[in-house]
């Protein structure tokens, strides 16, 4: 298996393409060993790791450090995968920061791209500059959790004439800074679809219909590795929670019956039958 690069990942266009480019979060060693043996195109290790690894309540408390360490364990097992690694809050506020971070990022992590949210003018600014020393940018615009609160909570873009033609122009915007792939979150699947006509690059949608170029999940949607319920947009293929759930209570059931091999043993010492 080839490992992508961004000259053959900026032409995959589903005009031309036969399938979508298909890339889903990771954020440890043995799962990304598992990703590394499928056919699977692109690999994020998104600062969705606050919310399904860290118990944070949402992305803004994630640091650098945590995204370098769970980074570098992801490239560490995925040998053979485009890695991109999420810059997280804060740390792109300003353009010096901005190229600062994402290069301590990008070398730690040793990812072969970093992504970041939005598309204003300082951020293009800092997109250009970092594609310009050699660092593949992905660019992400829509819903930007990073900016929950800036937008007032989580929601569908683009669904009015003035929202629509904003994302229009972010997304060229993205496009001209030198960005190698945009990431479209919760965008109306029209608009969604319009960028995707209008841009060379590819677009990979996450809750934004499936017209796009390629297709995001996070893992643990995916898997349904938690508690609660996947967003509405999420198709789960496997309900690990409860499987693993059951699988320990068994193990743990186990104990208490006198065939297990274990307490049998216990059994035998204290002379129980
Ligand atoms: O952090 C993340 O997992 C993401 C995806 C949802 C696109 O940014």
């Amino acid at each position: 298996m080839k490992i992508l690069n961004t000259r053959k990942i900026r032409g995959h266009k589903l005009s031309t393409e036969k399938t979508p480019l298909l890339m889903l979060t990771c954020y440890d060693y043995q799962t990304a060993c598992l990703l590394d043996e499928t056919e699977l195109d692109l690999i994020l290790v998104g600062d969705s790791l606050g919310n399904v690894i860290l118990g944070y309540e949402n992305t803004i408390k994630v640091s650098l450090q945590e995204m370098i360490i769970f980074s570098a364990a992801v490239k560490r097992g995925a040998k053979n995968k485009f890695v991109v690694a999420d810059l997280p809050f804060g740390t792109y506020s300003t353009f010096d920061a901005g190229i600062k971070n994402a290069t301590k990022l990008f070398q730690r992590s040793a990812a072969e791209a970093i992504k970041l949210e939005g598309a204003f003018d300082h951020q293009l600014k800092i997109i250009k500059c970092l594609t310009q020393t050699g660092i593949p940018v992905m660019g992400h615009i829509g819903l930007t959790p990073q900016s929950v609160h800036e937008m007032g909570g989580y929601y569908t873009h683009g669904k009015n004439q003035e929202s629509a033609n904003n994302l229009k122009q972010q997304a060229l915007s993205l496009q001209e800074a030198g960005a190698f792939a945009i990431v479209l979150e919760c965008v109306k699947e029209a608009v969604a679809t319009e960028i995707t006509q209008l841009l060379h690059i590819p677009t990979i949608g996450i809750g934004s219909g499936d017209k796009t170029d390629g297709q995001v999940l996070v893992i643990n949607d995916l898997l349904k590795m938690g508690q609660e319920r996947p967003p509405s947009f999420v198709q789960p293929i496997s309900d690990l929670y409860t499987l693993k759930k059951s699988l320990i209570s068994d193990y743990i059931h186990s104990f208490n019956t006198a065939d297990h091999p274990i307490t049998a043993k216990k059994n035998e010492r204290l002379d129980i039958h």
